[in-house]
């Protein structure tokens, strides 16, 4: 820094006038050219000027001008370094040199004049500081590619010190950055950035002085915020989450189903487990999606809404038993960039018209059983008839639904429905005054509607008549009609065949080997049961 140098007289600028007196005392001094320690002490010794004269006793004057003087002061001859501790020798805030003029007075004149320059040698007093600007929170694409540039930081050094820059691999993403020119201040992604694992990261940069013994340093704390790029692909709502990293959404597409019936033409079908949708992988971004149908759309029988994905059925299906079942592709793709996609199957049941629901023609159905030893019998009704527990599904003209299923709430071992509703009790497992309130559900498979009723059971003593009527009315039936009794047949012969016609087996092959009468007989197609239950046959009831 060059400063105009200001030849200011201390006093008296004004007539200042020069005239060499010969051996003026002023004289033998010289230009002072010196050295001085920044932060030096207060009185720091600086030069001595070596005049003729004492400026003590002669009649001679000093006087120290210039824009630095109050950098100095006089001790006889000496210059030494007007410094205090508020205000210290600082090379970073005065500059390199601290310039004055020495003027000698003899009797209110100069007689000479001395310049002092003075170089102020620098300590190493100054921290490196990082640029504000270069520390700002910073923003990166996840899709910056690795070992590219992704910022610069910058700090400066007053003391005009080389920095080196270091990544602390103690911060909680070092791993993300490296820095490959140490003086550069350029930070280096060192491994892919995912915005939908890791949104932001932190990082912290020491700022290091190379060339002083003290290698002072700083740190700065940097965020990274990592911006979405387009690097998900679409997936079909609900997703249902494939692993348990709840970062990605890494789902399988849901099957949509939807049920239809032969009459239904130009609706909307509407899906299970929800409506046709797909939505962009990449949160932030949202790109929008179209629909197609990729396969089994049937010549156009179902159309989908590129926008919306509802599917539309335009033709009404002919005959279900021929196509019971339609199965879509449904693709979603970015309208951006048709590569980032996915596919989902959607099915259309097509069931038969389902206008009513099934339902019971009472609530309460009153059933009685009369106590024995066999393991099974029919529950009788009022007028001991056979009791039947059936819903009526007016979608069919005789009322019978083939796909209604029966099933007894609470689930109980003692007695069970047959799919026709007739109800079997375990009567081995039944003592008599028992009784039992059961709800009877009958659900359509296809439909899954459901319809309930009571059963209510009671359990006579052996001889006790079964009510005739609701009233109280009562007729003794020894047995049940010819009717039940068959009833009776069908179901035990159903449980007990398998080991009667083990048994059977096993007296055939007795035979085999005994009578050829009694062999003969069975030949010529006699019950086997006749063998079974001789001598003496017991008849069995129910
Ligand atoms: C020394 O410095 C102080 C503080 O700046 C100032 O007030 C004083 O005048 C200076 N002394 C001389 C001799 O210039
Ligand atoms: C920064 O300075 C501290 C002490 O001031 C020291 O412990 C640390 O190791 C230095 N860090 C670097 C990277 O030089
Ligand atoms: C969506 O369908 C409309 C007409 O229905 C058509 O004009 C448009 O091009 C389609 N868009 C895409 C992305 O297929
Ligand atoms: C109730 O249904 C049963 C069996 O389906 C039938 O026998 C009976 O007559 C019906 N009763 C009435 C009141 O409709
Ligand atoms: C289609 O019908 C089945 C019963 O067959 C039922 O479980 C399912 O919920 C129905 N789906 C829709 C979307 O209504």
């Amino acid at each position: 820094m060059v400063k105009p140098w200001k030849f200011l007289l201390c006093q008296m600028a004004m007539n200042m006038f020069y005239h060499v007196v010969k051996a003026s005392l002023c004289l033998g001094g010289h230009d002072i050219f010196a050295a001085v320690r920044e932060n030096s002490p207060t009185g720091q010794f600086i030069a001595n000027l070596n005049i003729k004269g004492d400026p003590g006793a002669n009649s001679i004057r000093l006087c120290l001008t210039g824009e630095n003087s109050n950098w100095f002061f006089l001790d006889g001859q000496t210059i030494r370094l007007n410094s205090s501790s508020t205000r210290p020798l600082d090379r970073e805030s005065q500059g390199s040199v601290i310039m004055a003029a020495l003027s000698c007075y003899e009797e209110d004149t100069v007689q000479s004049q001395y310049r002092i320059m003075v170089e102020i040698l620098n300590e190493n007093d100054n921290m490196p500081v990082f640029m504000e600007e270069t520390i700002q929170p910073i923003y990166i694409s996840e899709l910056a590619l690795v070992n590219t540039v992704v910022f610069t930081v910058k700090a400066k050094d007053l003391d005009g010190d080389t920095i080196t820059y270091v990544i602390d691999q103690a911060s909680p993403d070092a791993s993300y950055f490296r820095i490959d020119l140490p003086n550069s201040g350029k930070v280096v992604l060192d491994k892919p950035l995912d915005y939908e694992s890791k949104n932001q990261l932190e990082v912290d940069i020491y700022a290091v002085e190379m060339n002083t013994r003290e290698k002072n340093n700083v740190t700065a704390m940097l965020t990274v915020n990592v911006l979405d790029g387009d690097d998900q692909y679409p997936f079909f709502l609900p997703c249902a989450p494939i692993s348990k990293d709840q970062v990605h959404s890494i789902c399988t597409n849901p099957v949509y189903t939807s049920n239809i019936t032969e009459d239904e033409e130009d609706v909307i079908l509407n899906f299970a487990p929800g409506p046709i949708h797909a939505e962009d992988g990449d949160k932030e971004l949202q790109e929008p999606l179209f629909y197609t149908i990729l396969s089994g759309d049937d010549h156009g029988r179902f159309i989908i809404d590129n926008q919306t994905g509802e599917i539309m059925l335009t033709m009404r299906v002919e005959n279900r038993l021929l196509s019971p079942l339609y199965r879509l592709r449904i693709m979603a793709a970015q309208k951006n960039d048709p590569r980032k996609f996915t596919v989902a199957t959607a099915l259309v049941h097509v069931q038969a018209e389902n206008r009513f629901p099934p339902h019971f023609n009472r609530t309460t159905y009153k059933g009685f059983v009369i106590e024995n030893s066999s393991p099974a019998t029919l529950v009788a009704t009022y007028g001991n008839q056979v009791l039947l527990v059936q819903a009526i599904d007016q979608d069919f003209k005789d009322g019978v639904n083939p796909r209604l299923v029966y099933s007894l709430q609470p689930n109980t071992k003692l007695y069970h429905i047959t799919p026709e509703g007739v109800l079997v009790a375990k009567t081995d497992h039944l003592q008599a005054f028992d009784r039992h309130i059961m709800e009877v559900v009958a659900m359509d498979q296809e439909s899954g509607e459901i319809t309930h009723a009571t059963v209510d059971v009671e359990v006579l003593q052996k001889g006790q008549p079964v009510p005739r009527s609701q009233f109280g009315e009562e007729r003794l039936f020894g047995e049940m009609d010819a009717k039940i009794a068959g009833g009776i047949a069908g179901v035990i012969v159903i449980i007990v065949l398998a080991a009667l016609f083990v048994l059977v087996q096993l007296l055939r092959r007795r035979h085999d080997r005994q009578d050829p009468v009694d062999r003969g007989s069975v030949a010529l197609g006699k019950h086997p049961n006749v063998e079974v239950t001789s001598p003496p046959p017991t008849r069995r009831r129910s």
